[in-house]
Formats: structure tokens, C-alpha cells, sequence
């Protein structure tokens, strides 16, 4: 057994320890801080943000399904400048890097976030170009090399000194090929994955359970997905932070071997608010079991046959 250091980079962002929560599924942090200290976590990823106050879609928006659910929440949330004003100096009460998460109408939506957000003192960005809940920009983006890049390169011109990570979507046969676009758009990190598009049906009604009809599958069972797509991924050489299922320990030192510097928790805090301090806690005691100095040198270290 070893004492392993828990603290990791991501482009050339130091987070305490490698685990975030996800884009989403965590507020902007203030239901969970009643139950622990935010400065436990090595990063918040706050609520998905755009331009304007966004109500989302109609309800019903939640689904569950075998070993996780759908949403199709529609990224309501009040606005980036509320963000600025309200949300973001609560946050800066804590000893936590905070990661904006953005979307955009158009390319030029996500210049003037990034600048707003940059200035007032996020400590990274993430571009969301893979929601597949909103009829503009969102997953179009996501799913065209040739847009995503230019979204990348837009957030870059924009974002002064902080990182600029990317978020890709499963929902594309070859997911090297955006990544590889974002990277060479000059993207400082990857994030990966968004939500897989699903879709149940209440057989007695015939009526999809979603208003929107369809949303997006995450949990436990996108994990063996989210561990493929960041193994195909981490050839292009960028830092990844790796999401999908994680509600474990075992799950999050599958993203890292895989290659990821950081694993973000996502779903699993609907279940368990605690969880993210749990996959902390067990990523350790495995870190710790395999003998390593730091956790960070499980990022990349697969055997693959
Ligand atoms: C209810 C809900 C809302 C989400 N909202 C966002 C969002 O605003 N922006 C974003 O990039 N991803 C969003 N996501 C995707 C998550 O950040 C994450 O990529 C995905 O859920 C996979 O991780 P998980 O299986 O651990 O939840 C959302 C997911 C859920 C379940």
C-alpha cells in the first residue's frame, strides 16, 4: 500500500483530486453544499449556460431505464450573466476550480460567453457542442467536424488566458474524427461523453414517456461506451476529462487507464449526493493498492492486448 498524491493536471489546470461533477447534474452546487464541503471536490462543472435564460423543454423530461435515464432537459438555466452576478460568486467562496459549461445559437453566441465568463473568473471553459435536447446549435455542432472547429476556434479567440475544453458527443460514427478537428482548432482539452440519444415508450399509452420524444441516455450503462471513446480518443494527445457512468471507483480508474486526467461524476449524484466523494475515496484506496505515487499515473496506463 502506498499513500498516493491525489492531486492531477488538466491543461495546465491543477485539480486537488481527479474527480469533477458533470455538466448538469450538479447546479451550480448549492443543493449539494448542504450536504458537504464543495472544497472536497477537484472541480464543479457548473449547469450547461447560454446567452440568454433558457426554461428548457416541457415536462415530462426525466425517464428512467434499466441501469440509468433519459433527459431531455433542454439546458434551462438563467443566463450567463446571472451566472456572473449571482451563481458564480457563491461558488468563489470555496477552495474549488470552477469550469463554465456553454452553448451557443452560433459561433459568435460562444466568443462573447467565453469572454464574459473569462473575465469574470472561471477557471476553465467547456463547449458544449453535443446537447442532443436543443434544436439550435447543440449537437449540429457536435456531429460536423468542420463547425466544431470553428466553434473551437472562436471560444479560443475569446477566452483569454483560460482553457478552452471541448465537449464531444457518442452520437457520431467516428468520434477521432471531431475530436481531431477540435485539436487541431486549438482546443486545450477534451471532455467526453455527452448523453446518448434513447428514447422509451409507455406501451399502455403508446406514448413516448418524454415530451420531447426522445433524450439523453446516461448512467451505469453508458460506462463500457464512455471508456471505448476515450480510449480511441487519447491518440490525439489532448487532455481528456472522462465522463459516462462513473459511480465508482472502478469506473473512474477505467477512464483513466483508458487516458483521462480527471473523471467527472455526473448521474451517479442523483442517486448518492455523496457519490463523487465516494469515487475520490475508492480511486485512492485503488491508487493506493496498486502501490502508485499519485493517481495520475493510472491516466493512460492500460495494457491493452
Ligand atoms: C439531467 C442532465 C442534464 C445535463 N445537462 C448538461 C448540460 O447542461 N451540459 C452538458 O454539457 N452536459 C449535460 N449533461 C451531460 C452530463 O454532463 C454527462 O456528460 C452525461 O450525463 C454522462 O455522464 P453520467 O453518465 O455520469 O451522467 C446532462 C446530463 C443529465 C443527466
Amino acid at each position: 500500500m502506498s499513500n498516493p498524491a491525489m492531486s492531477v493536471q488538466l491543461a495546465g489546470m491543477e485539480l486537488k483530486n481527479p474527480v469533477v461533477v458533470a455538466s448538469g447534474t450538479f447546479g451550480f452546487g448549492r443543493e449539494y453544499g448542504q450536504f458537504y464541503d464543495l472544497s472536497e471536490l477537484g472541480a464543479i462543472c457548473v449547469k450547461g449556460l447560454t446567452a440568454a435564460p433558457r426554461e428548457g423543454n416541457p415536462p415530462p423530461r426525466i425517464a428512467e431505464t434499466p441501469m440509468g435515464i433519459l433527459n431531455s432537459v433542454g439546458l434551462q438555466n438563467p443566463g450567463v450573466d446571472a451566472f456572473i452576478s449571482t451563481e458564480l460568486p457563491f461558488l468563489h467562496r470555496y477552495d474549488v476550480k470552477v469550469i463554465a459549461n456553454i452553448s451557443g445559437n452560433t459561433p459568435e453566441e460562444y466568443g462573447e460567453m467565453c469572454q464574459k465568463l473569462s473575465s469574470a473568473g472561471v477557471d476553465m471553459i467547456e463547449v458544449n457542442i453535443s446537447c442532443p435536447n436543443v434544436k439550435a446549435g447543440g449537437l449540429a455542432y457536435g456531429t460536423r467536424p468542420d463547425l466544431a472547429a470553428e466553434v473551437t476556434r472562436m471560444a479560443k479567440d475569446h477566452a483569454g488566458k483560460i482553457p478552452v475544453m471541448v465537449k464531444l458527443s457518442p452520437n457520431v460514427t467516428d468520434v477521432t474524427e471531431i475530436a481531431r478537428a477540435v485539436a487541431d482548432a486549438g482546443a486545450d482539452a477534451l471532455s467526453l461523453i455527452n448523453t446518448l440519444r434513447g428514447m422509451r415508450i409507455d406501451v399502455s399509452s403508446r406514448r413516448p414517456i418524454l415530451k420531447m420524444n426522445t433524450g439523453g441516455l446516461s448512467g451505469p450503462a453508458v460506462l463500457p461506451i464512455a471508456v471505448r471513446m476515450v480510449w480511441e480518443v487519447a491518440s490525439i494527445g489532448l487532455p481528456i476529462l472522462g465522463m459516462g457512468g462513473v459511480s465508482d471507483g472502478d469506473g473512474a480508474a477505467q477512464l483513466m487507464l483508458a487516458g483521462a486526467s480527471a473523471v467527472a461524476v455526473g448521474t451517479a449524484c442523483f442517486v448518492d449526493p455523496y457519490a463523487p466523494i465516494k469515487v475520490r475515496d475508492e480511486l485512492r484506496d485503488i491508487a493506493a493498492r496498486q502501490g502508485l505515487d499519485g493517481v495520475s499515473q493510472l491516466t493512460g496506463a492500460l495494457r491493452p492486448w
